[in-house]
């Protein structure tokens, strides 16, 4: 469990009349971090929702953790909102802070957001949203000609190491509408390491596929892991693949219920 009290908020005019204290200070390795973080859901006053109720948490370089929880407990908003796909940007929308590499993301322009994303993150979604008149290998490519820091040459090499990494190097060619299921989301895995993000984000990854292909895109979590150079932050609500990260951290109704490192808790 955290030790970090957390207020119990209920409604979003709480948010303003609250006396919050100053922010806890980040650790120096946080690649991602939350401070306070509460995110508030609707658009009119009657159904307004408060989804996330003060959040702190510290994402390090090179963890790999999964956050549980039922559904509707916030874990897509939260991994939204680390992700920079969301942001808060007025009080009616909630309180708090987001940092990615330390920098807090209420600072950024949009402009500066997307940049800041584009370089630092990778997404992989339930869906794998690949683009299906182009071949596996196009659809990795895509994302290095968008940031156009390789070569033509070195973008086709990069994607092919990347779909051997997820054990599709012989089905480079194929078109993404003649793979699986389980195959296409492992090109989607491959697409969002396309530009090494430091960190990937996955929101239940694994939530359309059966038993055997969720294994396989566990294994290729633990073996992005082993190489400790990225961060894998992984949202699901499958017990067995929560297993496979280093920490899990359990939401519930808004709050971090639980933060559990593999062989002891997180204080
Ligand atoms: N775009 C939205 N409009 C209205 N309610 C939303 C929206 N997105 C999320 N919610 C609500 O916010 C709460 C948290 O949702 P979410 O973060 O998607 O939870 P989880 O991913 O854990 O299922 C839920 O009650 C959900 O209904
Ligand atoms: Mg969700």
């Amino acid at each position: 469990m955290t030790t970090t009290a957390q207020p119990i908020l209920q409604l979003p005019s709480d948010l303003k009349s609250y006396s919050w204290p100053p922010f806890s200070p980040l650790p120096a390795d946080t690649l991602l971090a939350t401070r306070q973080l509460c995110r508030v859901i609707g658009n009119n006053d009657a159904n307004r929702n408060l989804v996330l109720k003060g959040i702190d948490l510290d994402i390090r370089r090179g963890e790999f953790v999964s956050i549980v929880g039922a559904s509707g407990s916030g874990k897509s908003s939260l991994l939204y909102l680390l992700g920079g796909l969301d942001r808060v940007r007025s009080p009616l929308d909630g309180h708090g802070e987001v940092y990615i590499n330390s920098q807090p993301v209420s600072r950024m322009s949009d402009t500066t957001l997307t940049a800041v994303r584009n370089r630092t993150i990778g997404f992989v979604f339930q869906f794998h949203f690949l683009l299906p008149e182009f071949t596996a290998i196009e659809n990795v490519t895509m994302p290095m000609m968008k940031l156009g820091t390789r070569t033509r040459r070195e973008q086709t090499a990069h994607a092919g190491e990347l779909l051997e990494l997820v054990g599709l190097g012989d089905k480079r060619h194929r078109r993404t509408t003649d793979l699986s299921g389980g195959e296409q989301q492992r090109v989607a895995i491959a697409r969002a390491l396309a530009n090494d993000p430091e960190v990937l984000l996955a929101d239940e990854p694994t939530g359309n596929l059966d038993k055997h292909n969720s294994q396989n895109v566990a294994k290729i979590f633990e073996q992005i892991a082993a190489q400790g150079k990225r961060t894998i932050l992984m949202v699901t609500h499958d017990p067995h693949m929560a297993e496979h990260a280093y920490r899990v951290v359990t939401l519930d109704d808004g709050q971090i219920a639980g933060d559990v490192v593999k062989g002891g808790i997180k204080v």
